[in-house]
């Protein structure tokens, strides 16, 4: 399904291997390997329409014209710390990819993200920036790390997870209209601790067996 904001990867593979993630019964180590393949098939779909040219290579029959990525390595930028998971994956089909590493809490008192890290490449404003987080809930961290990345000066930014609940696309849709979501799923909605439902968790935990 695709909309202008927001893509949903229907493919079989990928709803198979998210539905084994949903699963609590699951282990931590087969959740990451299922993690890492599901985002080489999501790194496909948000990459779909990168810029491209061309360039002559000398192939062994002739000299020809062949399509090639255009433009600055584009910029992968984790939201910390469930981003890591899918940026792994993202990684394996993108080595040469340039990272970065946003790290928000959220305040207790005023319930809004803090900055707690932020390291991200140079020339922002020259790349493709895809910003990953395995979770778009509330969509407060997810709004709070792509305006930390526009005021860095991406101009050009996707945002890449693996669910979502309709309040986080909403959240997203009216703070960053310009940036387009790729997930697996939409599920139906956040509960009153802010998760996603039916949902698979905490992601982070899930990941790194710390629960
Ligand atoms: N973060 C998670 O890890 N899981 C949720 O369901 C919501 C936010």
């Amino acid at each position: 399904m695709t909309a202008d904001h927001l893509t949903i990867v229907n493919h079989p593979l990928v709803q198979h291997k998210l539905t084994l993630m949903r699963d609590q019964a699951t282990p931590t180590a087969v959740f990451r390997q299922l993690l890492r393949e599901i985002s080489h098939l999501l790194a496909y779909e948000v990459t779909r329409n990168l810029p491209m040219t061309t360039k002559q290579v000398e192939t062994p029959l002739e000299t020809m014209e062949a399509p090639t990525l255009a433009g600055r390595k584009l910029a992968l930028v984790s939201i910390l710390r469930a981003g890591n998971g899918l940026l792994d994956g993202m990684l394996d089909l993108i080595p040469s990819a340039r990272v970065g590493f946003v790290g928000l809490y959220r305040d207790e008192e005023t319930l809004q993200p803090v900055q707690y890290y932020y390291k991200v490449p140079e020339r922002l404003d020259e790349r493709v920036v895809i910003a990953v987080d395995p979770m778009l809930a509330t969509g407060n961290s997810s709004a709070a790390a792509v305006s930390l990345l526009k005021e860095s000066g991406a101009t050009d930014i996707r945002f890449l997870c693996l669910l979502a609940a309709p309040e986080g696309v909403q959240h997203m849709k009216e703070a960053h209209p310009d940036v387009p979501i790729v997930t697996a799923a939409l599920d139906k909605r956040l509960n009153e601790k802010g998760y996603i439902v039916p949902g698979l968790g905490d992601a982070g935990d899930r990941m790194y067996g710390t629960k």
